[in-house]
């Protein structure tokens, strides 16, 4: 979509972090964005900014868990903004723990957030997209955790992995009607992820559970917690990643990297998989039926 001043864009979890750089790099561009959240007061900040600056933003209460919820937001956008050419389908939580120790609870809040929001987006969208024949775009947002595995990360990894997967088979799909797609797939960056348990909703065990802290891992060998806290320590800004997410969507650009220091990671992961390739081909070889 090389041509977006004057498209709207509709942003799920768009009042806070990476959200909120995606939105303020639309409007950079001459967009109309609609940001959608489930926080109050993180859309009444975002509502503030965005009128001071007499930028064509609306803002929408939304659980993206909630079907009919998201409809009736995709109804809001278009009745304020006629169409929507961009969906960003990138609210989500995050959640630290060993798998062991996690609750239905736990897996339930996480996959509703990052898979079935994700998926509730493209199926909400999908046909918007395709009916004004403008052409469109979708950028899910996953993490470098739908490509490498990490230990406390199982739920996590689990929705975002399918956020990938789910992202490469979409791409092949839409590929036939002149709608792009991007996946995100960021490391660190400074943003509210890491209390993600302010939005836990109170079905699932509420705000008072600590939703992430890897760092403190009990089995993390105290070589990774260092690699990890340096991590930590020097995560990017959001405004960066809100400019390659523009970026991605002006250019077609798939996958979107935005931390080079976890290639070899994926080169690893790759290495692994083509090593057990080749051994149970040798099984095979060596198979006497
Ligand atoms: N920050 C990072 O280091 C990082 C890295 C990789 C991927 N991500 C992904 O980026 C995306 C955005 O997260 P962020 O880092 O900006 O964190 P954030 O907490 O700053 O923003 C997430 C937003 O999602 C909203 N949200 C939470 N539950 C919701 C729900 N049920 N319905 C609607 N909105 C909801 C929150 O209110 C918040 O505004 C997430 O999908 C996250 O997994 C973040």
């Amino acid at each position: 979509m090389k041509e977006v001043a004057g498209k709207t864009a509709f942003i799920t979890g768009g009042a806070s972090g990476l959200g909120l750089a995606m939105a303020r790099s639309f409007t950079g561009a001459g967009m109309k964005v609609a940001i959608a959240d489930i926080d109050d007061d993180a859309l009444k900040a975002a509502a503030d900014e965005f009128a001071e600056s007499n930028a064509d933003v609306i803002t929408i209460k939304l659980d993206v868990t909630d079907r009919d919820a998201l409809e009736d937001a995709a109804r809001q956008t278009e009745e304020a903004f006629d169409k929507v050419h961009l969906v960003c389908n990138n609210a989500g939580v995050a959640i630290s723990a060993n798998v062991r120790d996690h609750s239905y609870a736990d897996w339930d809040w996480v996959m509703g957030v990052n898979l079935d929001g994700v998926i509730n987006g493209v199926q909400v969208f999908t046909p918007r997209l395709l009916s004004h024949g403008e052409g469109g775009h979708i950028v899910n947002t996953a993490s470098m955790a739908g490509h490498v595995a990490t230990q406390g990360m199982s739920i996590y990894n689990t929705t975002k992995y399918a956020v990938v997967g789910l992202s490469e088979s979409i791409l092949q799909d839409l590929a036939h009607f002149d709608i792009g797609v991007s996946v995100l797939c960021p490391g660190f960056v400074a943003t509210g992820i890491y209390t993600s348990e302010r939005n836990r909703p109170t079905t699932f065990g509420g705000s008072e559970i600590s939703a992430f802290d890897p760092v403190k891992d009990e089995y993390r060998p105290d070589e990774e917690k260092q690699l990890l806290q340096r991590s930590l320590d020097a995560m990017l800004d959001p405004a960066m990643i809100g400019d390659m997410v523009l970026h991605a969507v002006q250019n077609d650009e798939f996958y979107i990297f935005s931390h080079p220091e976890f290639k070899e990671g994926v080169q690893e992961r790759a290495r692994t998989i083509s090593n057990a390739f080749d051994r149970w081909a040798a099984y095979r070889a060596n198979y006497d039926s």
